[in-house]
């Protein structure tokens, strides 16, 4: 029997964990999480994800702030509102949305956030710590600690003599993904586009992580029989089927075929996305507590 790995079930016992730590940590210290956000411009889709994690950040307990700035804000302005961020001792993870208009340089903005409050993971410092395996220092960024989570919930925190396959090797994800499972103890192989023969690479995972924004890319003979795929693209594809301009989502994961022959699988929506927003949330009450002296929880 394969398992459906539900992404909402998952994310939702992260946030209880979440809530705990805060009940907790405001108990002992009277300190609240205070997460802010920062969206420039008015792109639809951005405002969608802020809106959710600010009212998730409310539901959490924390003190959750929105700024949000107009489309012609300079880049001069944007570098000043981290800066007070920066130095504001009631907040305690910084979030500025991406993509930033295009005037605006978002890299000197997300390595301007001081790294223990960079809740993204995308500062080089935190980067830097995932490389080299420090999971206990630095802030890891939410997605791929939020497949992590789902592997460690099917394999347990060591996977000795595992094999990994990664197929993606961007900054955000690919990168630091491979150096997750490597921490772990899997054997990991980083695939990308030069791959020579991905099928067969792939096939050699016990554990298949894909995240190359290819629609249904990975076929059912691409996983071994057993295997925990996880589906990291989010696509969006026409589907004609449920009308005339309808479309649907999918990942980069063949899903119907590939759920026959795998061990484990998350769906496309409702596997890795859910767990993005809850791992935001887990890293800034991680980012409080260690504000506060505290040892952190474990998600
Ligand atoms: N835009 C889409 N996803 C993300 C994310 O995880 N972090 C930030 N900062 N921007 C995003």
């Amino acid at each position: 029997m394969t398992t459906i790995i539900d992404g909402k079930q998952v994310a939702a016992s992260v946030i209880d964990a979440v809530k705990s730590a805060v009940v907790g940590l405001e108990k002992d210290t009277s300190l609240k999480p205070g997460l802010a956000v920062v969206i420039v411009g008015d792109d639809p889709a951005s405002h969608a994800y802020v809106s959710s994690k600010s009212r998730m950040a409310k539901e959490c307990g924390f003190n959750s702030v929105q700024h949000t700035l107009p489309e012609e804000t300079t880049q001069e302005e944007l570098a000043r509102l981290v800066a007070t961020l920066n130095d504001d001792a009631g907040i305690h993870g910084i979030l500025v949305q991406l993509p930033l208009p295009k005037h605006l340089d978002s890299e000197p903005i997300i390595q301007s956030i001081r790294p223990e409050k960079d809740v993204d993971g995308l500062h080089v410092v935190n980067a830097g710590k995932v490389a080299t395996g420090d999971l206990d220092g630095g802030l890891v960024s939410c997605t791929p600690a939020g497949a992590m989570v789902f592997v460690r919930r099917i394999h347990g925190d060591d996977l000795s003599g595992m094999n990994a396959v990664v197929i993606g090797r961007s900054n955000l994800f690919g990168k630091p993904m491979s150096a997750l499972l490597l921490a772990a103890n899997a054997t990991v192989t980083t695939a990308h586009s030069r791959t020579l023969d991905l099928p067969s690479v792939c096939r050699n995972a016990d554990i298949l992580v894909a995240a190359v924004g290819r629609p249904e890319m990975v076929k059912a003979d691409w996983v071994k029989p057993g295997a925990t795929v996880i589906d990291v693209g989010i696509n969006r594809v026409p589907a004609p089927d449920k009308g005339e301009g309808k479309s649907r989502l999918v990942g980069d994961v063949a899903f119907e075929e590939c759920a026959k022959v795998a061990g484990a699988i998350t769906p496309v929506p409702g596997g890795v996305g859910p767990m993005t927003i809850a791992m935001l949330m887990a890293n800034t009450v991680i980012a409080a507590c260690r504000k506060a002296g505290r040892t952190p929880p474990k998600f």
